[in-house]
């Protein structure tokens, strides 16, 4: 009770004390005591080597822990030292790659740049060129403006009209030339009177001359073999249509008689060999406005004489509506221009298929073995260059025009390009590049439709005046010395009839006017009398204008 109210008082129960000395004063007073006591301190020993073995044990553990740990550390490094030299590797190659491209685009800068100087050079070059050659043409044509111009206030002072002066030429050549076979005829044939009197003298003067004209042809044609045997080598194009330089020996050897005809018989004279009269004769039978006029003879006088100014060729551009002239003067201006000619037609290239390359690569090779320099003349270029991008045009026609656009890249001392048709804006670009004169021509105007008719009128429905022209016709058809030749006559049409004709026929084209003194020709020869009359013309006249209509008509639908 004591203790529990003690415990109660405190918290603190000391009877435990108590009974714990109590036991151990009857275990010290017990004789196992020392026995229990040392079998519990061997006890402890024991238990000692057990935990000394167990914390050995636990350090071999914790060796083998660190050895483990240390290893995996070890690999660990390893793996991240690879890693880093497989990056630095990586890193190396990109940047040598890196710089093998920084390398290799310096070097494109620095070609890009080296191209571009070149260029610019060379623009800067042609420039020049073209300056030079700018400053000459227009004092070439400021000359010839002021000679053109003085000759048209002449003209227009006095009545002018081409027929005037043709029939005036024609008159003073017919006096003249009946003057001098009168003449010559009173003196040589009374001196060959008394000599032809003799057969046998007839005869050797006969022969002589005869072999002393073959003698002169003959040479003259070997000079011209000797020189013209290696061109023959190369052969003519198969794309050239017709062209004046001589490539087989047939035709060597036939030329000086065909020259002889053409030159001395029907055209009347030598082929002109001064340059001016070169020039003139380059518009002879084309009638063009006064400003074209102007503009063609210009770049026939800078063509004409393009050695002396040590130029290049330039290529030219001739576009405007169908029948206006554009070949007419294309072929004049080759024939006259004193180089060689090649005329040839843009239709011609497609159907040559794969072979158009070839066949171009050839001409173009055939063209720069010229001495005299080749005026290439395409007819129909829109038939052949139209443009790559937008026309569905074939494989080969496109690798055929880049032939073309390659063999015709620069300025050429060999070759000119002259271009005609009718739509040049259905060209390749790059065509229009090359070219460096365009020339637009229009239908005729008032005064050129005049002259023009005069001019057919002239050629066809009036008999042959001149002996020339009646020695022509015999070459050309021999037979008509036996079997007579019907020449159309004209009765009742004079300058004002014709005039009012030239007004009416407005629009037409030098093909139409063309056409319809054809068909007047053809109505006349249709009548008994072969005579041409006012009214005959007329009814002809109503028809072509209704066709003319008619086309323009057509024209207006395709169009629009
Ligand atoms: N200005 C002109 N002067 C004299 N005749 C002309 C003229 N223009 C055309 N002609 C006559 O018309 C014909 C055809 O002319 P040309 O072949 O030169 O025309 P083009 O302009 O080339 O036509 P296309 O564009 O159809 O080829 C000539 O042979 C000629 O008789
Ligand atoms: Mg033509």
């Amino acid at each position: 009770m004591a203790s529990s109210k003690s415990q109660g008082a405190y918290g603190f129960d000391p009877s435990g004390l108590e009974r714990a000395a109590k036991a151990a004063k009857e275990l010290d007073s017990s004789p196992n005591s020392k026995n229990a006591f040392e079998l519990s301190l061997k006890q402890e020993e024991v238990k000692k080597t057990e935990m000394e073995a167990r914390i050995k044990e636990l350090d071999i553990q914790r060796v083998a822990i660190d050895h483990q740990e240390r290893r995996k550390t070890l690999e660990k490094e390893v793996e991240m030292s690879k890693q880093k030299s497989l990056f630095d590797d990586k890193l190396a190659k990109e940047r040598y790659q890196q710089q093998l491209e920084d390398h290799a685009r310096m070097q494109e800068m620095n070609r890009r740049r080296d191209e571009e100087s070149i260029a610019k050079q060379e623009q800067m070059r042609r420039q020049t060129l073209e300056y030079e050659h700018q400053l000459r043409v227009e004092a070439d044509k400021k000359r010839i403006l002021s000679r053109e111009q003085a000759k048209i206030e002449r003209l227009r002072s006095t009545k002018d009209l081409r027929y005037e002066e043709i029939k005036l030429k024609e008159d003073e050549r017919r006096r003249t030339l009946k003057e001098v076979w009168t003449t010559n005829m009173e003196v040589v044939g009374t001196g060959l009177k008394g000599y032809l009197g003799n057969f046998s003298n007839l005869a050797s003067l006969a022969g002589g001359l005869t072999l002393a004209f073959f003698g002169f042809q003959f040479a003259k044609a070997a000079g011209r073999l000797s020189t013209s045997i290696i061109e023959a080598r190369l052969g003519k194009p198969s794309l050239v249509r017709e062209t004046s330089r001589k490539t087989s020996v047939t035709e060597l050897l036939k030329s000086p008689f065909v020259k002889i005809y053409e030159q001395t018989l029907v055209k009347g004279r030598f082929m002109p060999t001064t340059t001016t009269q070169r020039e003139k004769d380059i518009l002879e039978g084309i009638f063009i406005n006064p400003d074209l006029e102007v503009n063609l003879k210009t770049l026939a006088h800078s063509i004409v004489n393009r050695k002396k100014h040590y130029a290049p060729f330039r290529n030219l551009l001739l576009y405007g509506p169908p029948g206006t002239g554009k070949t007419m003067f294309a072929k004049s201006l080759a024939k006259h221009s004193g180089m060689d000619f090649a005329i040839l037609t843009g239709g011609d290239i497609g159907p040559l298929g794969k072979d158009g390359v070839t066949e171009l690569h050839r001409l173009f090779d055939w063209a720069s073995t010229s001495k005299k320099g080749v005026l290439l003349f395409m007819d129909e270029a829109d038939a052949f260059l139209r443009k790559r991008t937008t026309e569905k045009i074939s494989e080969d026609m496109r690798n055929s025009l880049n032939a073309l656009l390659y063999r015709t890249g620069s300025a050429s001392y060999n070759f000119m390009l002259v271009l005609a048709s009718n739509t040049p804006d259905q060209l390749d670009r790059a065509i229009h590049d090359r070219v460096d004169e365009i020339v637009k021509f229009d239908r005729p105007e008032e005064k050129q439709r005049l002259q023009m008719l005069y001019h057919y009128l002239l050629q066809y429905c009036s008999p042959s005046s001149s002996i020339r022209k009646k020695l022509i016709n015999v070459i050309r058809d021999p037979r008509t010395l036996v079997f007579k030749r019907t020449e159309i006559g004209m009765k009742g049409v004079d300058d004002e009839f014709i005039e009012k004709i030239a007004k009416r026929i407005d629009g037409f084209s030098g093909r139409e006017i063309y056409k319809l003194v054809i068909a007047w020709h053809d109505a006349a020869f249709n009548k008994q009398n072969a005579i041409l009359t006012p009214e005959l013309m007329e009814a002809v006249l109503e028809n072509h204008i209704d066709q003319h209509k008619q086309r323009e008509e057509w024209n207006k639908t395709i169009i629009t």
